[in-house]
């Protein structure tokens, strides 16, 4: 199968079957010396793993990572980083009854008319275990991150109709909730309204919402390799992602330029004018909103909003990268729907086997591990961009 490997200097390969004997990734292009161990990929790929809670399917799995290659006493040796997951819980006999039959939204048909075979044991390659290879790479990405200032954090925005909201935000609270929501009245409210949907036999959708901070500015390839390019394309690539958006994505389109532009405000320039550099309040022209300008860069340079997301003609502003992924409701559902089974024939399919009625708690850690190896591998590939960088490295 081609079309497993991301990334240009850093990349991962992911590998492996839902039903398989196992799952994993390499991860190539590491630099040597980063610290690195079994417990740091095993915390992120707990955050994925079913059993997890009553919204998650019942499949129980150690999802236990070992790292294979590319680490000697502690540390990355610049080599191919090889991990693995052994499958422990397949039940492939729950998929015998759809063995012929096509599930609807999910990709039976096309990977049938593709292939003329496919692995109907829980989808094969289009299961969602096939995240566990990303959810490893990104760990090692985010590591990464880490030496270079850099951190990734993605949440729950929303669970069908339910958002999060601005004044209750708190971040410690998505680790607390099942719904990995940084407010815990959304949260409650999110877990009554899926009750209701498993009830019915139905599933639903919602947002990841994910933000970059400490990005410096200046990272990002124009014109295919636009930091937002790379960013949608790998967060797109996640099973069930149906949307992306950057800064106001979507809602760009219903706004008018002047309110839309994020203002530039310098450091040097207000302090010369006599004020408080970090809480200086700028006149918002086009709103006649007060609002304070927001963190400087290493230039002294800040924007007094940051409807971009923070990247600009496809490079890094220095501000918050902020990224949104809308997931579709789990295609797999008890309820009855119409369908063909292989011969052409129409039929009728209720699927069982374990399903979760929401795919979005367990596809947070799934874009934060995408869009920290995305941005770790366009850091990598911005340091051949000005001649005094690469001087540097060579000491010249
Ligand atoms: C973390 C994760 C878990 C998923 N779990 C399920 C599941 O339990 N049942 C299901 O039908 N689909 C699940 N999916 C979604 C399918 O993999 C996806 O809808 C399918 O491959 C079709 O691809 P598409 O929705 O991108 O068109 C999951 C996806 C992710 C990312």
């Amino acid at each position: 199968m081609a079309g497993s490997t991301w990334g240009t200097i850093l990349t991962m390969t992911t590998w492996g079957e839902s039903h398989g004997r196992g799952l994993g990734v390499t991860v190539d292009g590491c630099p040597a010396g980063l610290s690195l161990r079994e417990e740091d990929i095993q915390k992120y790929l707990d955050r994925r793993k079913p059993g997890q809670s009553r919204f998650a399917t019942a499949r129980r799995e150690g999802d236990q990572a070992e790292i294979l290659s590319g680490v000697f006493e502690g540390r990355t040796t610049g080599t191919p980083i090889s991990m693995l997951v052994r499958n422990t819980d397949q039940r492939s006999h729950d998929y015998s009854a759809i063995m012929d039959v096509y599930r609807p939204g999910h990709a039976d048909f096309t990977f049938d008319e593709k292939y003329g075979f496919r692995d109907y044991r829980g989808g094969g390659r289009s299961s969602g275990r096939e995240t566990i290879g990303r959810v490893a790479a990104g760990a090692v990405a985010a590591r990464l991150l880490a030496e270079l200032g850099v951190t990734v954090t993605a949440y729950t925005r929303s669970v069908g109709p339910i958002e999060i909201s601005e004044e209750r935000f708190d971040l410690a609270q998505a680790g607390e909730n099942r719904m990995y929501m940084p407010d815990a009245a959304a949260a409650a409210e999110a877990e009554r309204y899926l009750e209701g949907m498993m009830a019915a036999g139905d599933s639903v959708g919602g947002v990841v919402e994910c933000l970059v901070n400490g990005l410096p500015a200046g990272i990002g390839e124009p014109v295919f390799e636009k930091l937002d390019a790379r960013l949608a394309h790998a967060v797109m690539s996640i099973g069930a992602v149906k949307g992306v958006e950057i800064g106001d994505g979507f809602a760009a389109a219903l706004n008018v330029g002047s309110r839309n532009n994020d203002g530039f405000r310098s450091r040097k320039a207000l302090e010369r004018g006599g004020k408080d550099a970090a809480s200086a309040d700028i006149q918002d022209r086009a709103s006649g909103e007060e609002q304070a300008v927001r963190d400087f860069g290493d230039r002294g340079i800040s924007k007094t909003t940051n409807h971009a997301g923070g990247i600009l003609g496809g490079i890094s502003d220095g501000d918050t990268i902020v990224l949104r992924a809308a997931f579709k409701p789990t295609p797999s559902i008890s309820q009855p729907q119409q369908t063909v089974n292989r011969r052409g024939e129409n039929t009728e399919i209720t699927v069982k086997g374990r399903h979760d009625p929401i795919i979005v708690p367990r596809a947070v850690v799934v874009v934060e591990a995408m869009t920290a190896f995305t941005v770790a591998d366009m850091m990598l590939l911005n340091m051949s961009a000005r001649l005094d960088s690469v001087k540097k490295v060579y000491g010249r």
